[in-house]
């Protein structure tokens, strides 16, 4: 039979760098986003329109936008939280958004100032404008396996959000566990309780990988029938309002152990190794991978 392909969103460039201290220039970070496009990547978020107040490494989104030679076929989405975040994107001639919110009201109070049904409430016209101007509409849901701020999530919270994003037009609902507390039973229990009402087709997973259980968490899911994984080239990354979180599944640890299970991503691992090892060389630090570590030597 047939590979089967699975789709992995690069989240590098917006997750990996949207928590660095230093301001990383603009001019690094559209290299990084050609870079990972040319390994084959068919998803690579670029930046986000929040608030620059909020989150200042993202300020320069516009101008990112701007300097990016985009390449036919492939998606660069970008995280909007509102209508003036949507104003921005469109005016960057941005084809795609990612909404974002999440199951638990106190995470959603410290990163979007707003509960859980205010945050709907507000996304709900960004959906409907994006869509009525013809963009592609991603969302996720944020701390579905436990929250840094409350703690326990309930399940029923992640499949009520979710459904409620998805019933908003959007086409994938990426489910993030934000501060890496899951394993992997947990994670495909809640998987499957989402995917009771928002098929699996339409569904992704985030994992960050604080305590070293994100790519056993990918594994079980995709033996549970996920087919889009989140990762960031490297593991860079982190939530800037969910303190101690660290950065998403390594983008190459995720692509050999796919290819070691038979499945096809189109991605060329040496050259994002490469990638990776530029990058952490341009932050100054080793890159948080296996993967980039061992082929380094
Ligand atoms: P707020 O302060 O309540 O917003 O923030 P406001 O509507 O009251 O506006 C206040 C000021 O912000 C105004 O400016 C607005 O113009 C400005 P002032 O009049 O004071 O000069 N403003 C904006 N400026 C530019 N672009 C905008 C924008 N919106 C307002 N879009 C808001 C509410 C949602 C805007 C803010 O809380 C925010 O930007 N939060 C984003 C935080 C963030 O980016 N977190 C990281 C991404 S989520 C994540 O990492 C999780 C994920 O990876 C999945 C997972 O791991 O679980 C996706
Ligand atoms: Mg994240």
């Amino acid at each position: 039979s047939t590979p089967e392909f699975i789709k992995i969103v690069e989240v590098g460039p917006r997750d990996g760098l949207q928590n660095e201290k230093q301001l990383v220039p603009a001019a690094t970070k559209i290299a990084l986003i050609e870079k990972l496009a040319a390994c084959g990547l068919p998803v690579v978020e670029a930046t986000s329109f929040v608030s620059p107040k909020w989150v200042p490494q993202m300020a320069d989104a516009g101008e990112v936008l701007a300097g990016l030679q985009r390449r036919p076929g492939l998606s660069y989405p970008v995280l909007v939280p509102n209508l003036q975040g949507l104003e921005r994107a469109l005016a960057a001639g941005v084809q795609e958004i990612a909404l974002f919110t999440a199951a638990s009201e106190a995470f959603n109070r410290k990163n979007i100032n707003a509960g859980i049904d205010e945050s709907l409430a507000r996304l709900a016209p960004v959906a409907e404008q994006a869509l009525a101007q013809g963009l592609k509409v991603r969302a996720y849901v944020s701390t579905v396996l436990g929250c840094p701020y409350q703690g326990e999530v309930a399940v029923s919270e992640v499949v009520r959000v979710a459904k409620a994003v998805a019933a908003m037009g959007c086409y994938e609902v990426s489910l993030g566990d934000t501060i890496g507390v899951g394993t992997p039973k947990k994670a495909v229990a809640m998987l499957k309780a989402v995917a009771a009402e928002v098929p699996m087709p339409r569904l992704a997973v985030h994992f960050h990988d604080t305590r070293g259980t994100a790519l056993a968490n990918v594994y079980a899911c995709l033996e549970a029938g996920v087919r889009v994984v989140d990762a960031s080239v490297g593991g860079l990354g982190g939530c800037p309002y969910a303190k101690g979180a660290t950065g998403n599944v390594a983008t190459e640890d995720l692509v050999y152990l796919l290819h070691g299970l038979g499945y096809t991503t189109g991605v060329d691992l040496e050259a994002l190794c490469e990638v990776a090892r530029w990058i952490s060389a341009e932050l100054g630090r080793p890159p948080a991978s296996r993967l980039a570590r061992i082929t380094a030597n």
